[in-house]
């Protein structure tokens, strides 16, 4: 569970006098580390190699007719959404459409066209109701956080568990008040926590009580194929649970390979139940006539088949798995077993989540900014910058190497435990 650490043995392992010479010492070694956002390293970059010099001149034509060269196609390449449907959002090509490359603006985009023309069961455009509100599980993504601060969404803050969100905090919400029109969900190896959400979290979530008509769960399913071992999580079939529980139109998925290929340069897919696509498509017509199919041709290309995807998500795994095993290797030897800070062993994902004593986690950035050790700041991880207990850090350890890595997480548990010994 995500919320503050109780601290029941302060750190009285070290002095603060101690601490503090050992942060003098880490502070003249002229540290230039940035682990403030969680994006590939170059190794993982170079993955894609050979993805920069194709389509080549392919004179490929899609199976339903599509010249990838012209103007056309616009839910994608039939032979694309197969590829990508299953594995990135646990459903049919049919039920997915293909955008550009980023997921977080197809989002963005379908809170516009929520705004300005409600969604499928909306009595009118979410931009004409007094006030539009979102649960938002903390600690979470902060994008998201400023995708809502941008449309005036007022955020309500519910804690992650070990299962996923709160779900009896989150019924009680949903159930209760019709302007919560939406609901954040990162269900597989979450952003930050790397926690997917569990088979009952999922079936709740499909199954609860909406007072609002047109409520829907936002579907961030970024991290679905990037396990870091050979055990693969698999994907929950929300969309199928939410038809099964009368509601097929709750869950809007979305998915990119964003983090597969090249940030930048991948797909990002929407996938949803038919009544939900359409609404999509006959929306996005009006603002592209010609998606970027010489893209999705590149992706047909470098993986060929599903199994091509997870070979390559196995070479990724290779090099990000010894840099969660690096973090929690530091943290586990900087703080033991004094119960003075906790944090997540994720299966997959991007992040690791830190908690530690509460009223420290700004003073811990500062600290290690310092250093020369760039971190998320503190605060991020929940809506409007604000954590109440000001004890949550987002640690992201792909970029770096190893070496560094090292010296940054043992760097961070110094600053942390500083921290902590003056308020003490
Ligand atoms: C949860 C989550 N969603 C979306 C994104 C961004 O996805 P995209 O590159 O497809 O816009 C990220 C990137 O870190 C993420 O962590």
């Amino acid at each position: 569970m995500h919320t503050p650490v109780q601290i029941d043995s302060p750190l009285d392992a070290a002095s603060r006098a101690e601490l503090e010479s050992r942060y003098a010492d880490l502070c003249s070694q002229g540290l230039k580390i940035n682990m403030t956002r969680g994006v590939p390293s170059p190794e993982q970059l170079a993955l894609a190699k050979r993805f920069l010099s194709l389509p080549g001149e392919s004179d490929f034509v899609s199976r339903d007719g599509v010249d990838w060269r012209n103007y056309g196609g616009l839910q994608g390449m039939p032979e694309v959404r197969e590829l990508f449907s299953e594995a990135l959002l646990g459903l049919p090509a049919d039920y997915v459409a293909v955008g550009e490359n980023s997921s977080l603006a197809l989002m963005y985009e379908a809170l516009s066209h929520a705004f300005r023309r409600g969604v499928p069961g909306s009595d009118q455009p979410w931009s004409e109701e007094a006030v539009v509100k979102f649960i938002c599980p903390v600690p979470g993504y902060d994008r998201h956080f400023s995708i809502c601060d941008e449309f005036r969404i007022e955020m309500l803050p519910v804690p992650m568990l070990d299962s996923g969100p709160d779900m009896d905090i989150v019924e009680a919400l949903v159930a209760g008040d019709p302007s919560i029109k939406g609901m954040w969900c990162v269900p597989k190896y979450s952003n930050p926590c790397g926690t997917t959400y569990t088979d009952v979290t999922v079936e709740r979530l499909a199954a609860m009580a909406a007072a609002a008509p047109d409520f829907r769960l936002f579907w961030d399913n970024a991290y679905a194929v990037h396990h870091l071992s050979d055990e693969a999580t698999p994907n929950q079939d929300i969309t199928g649970r939410c038809a099964a529980a009368g509601h097929p139109n709750r869950a809007f998925v979305f998915a990119s390979t964003s983090k597969i290929v090249l940030p930048g340069a991948g797909l990002a897919f929407f996938g949803s139940s038919p009544e939900n696509l359409a609404w999509w498509l006959e929306r996005r017509k009006h603002r592209t006539i010609g998606p970027d199919k010489v893209n999705q041709l590149r992706h047909l290309l470098f993986f060929g088949d599903a199994d091509g995807l997870t070979q390559h998500m196995r070479a990724h795994s290779t090099l990000l798995a010894p840099k969660f095993a690096c973090v929690d290797r530091a943290f586990a030897q900087a703080f033991g077993d004094t119960g003075s800070a906790r944090w997540t062993r994720p299966a997959g994902g991007y992040f690791i989540s830190l908690d530690i004593t509460p009223g420290c986690a700004k003073r811990t950035v500062e600290l290690a900014k310092q250093a020369g050790i760039a971190l998320t700041p503190a605060g991020a991880t929940h809506p409007g910058g604000r954590d109440p207990h000001d004890a949550n850090i987002r640690i992201s350890p792909s970029y770096v190497d190893l070496d560094t890595l090292a010296k940054a997480s043992h760097g961070t548990a110094l600053c942390a435990q500083l921290a902590a010994a003056e308020i003490r």
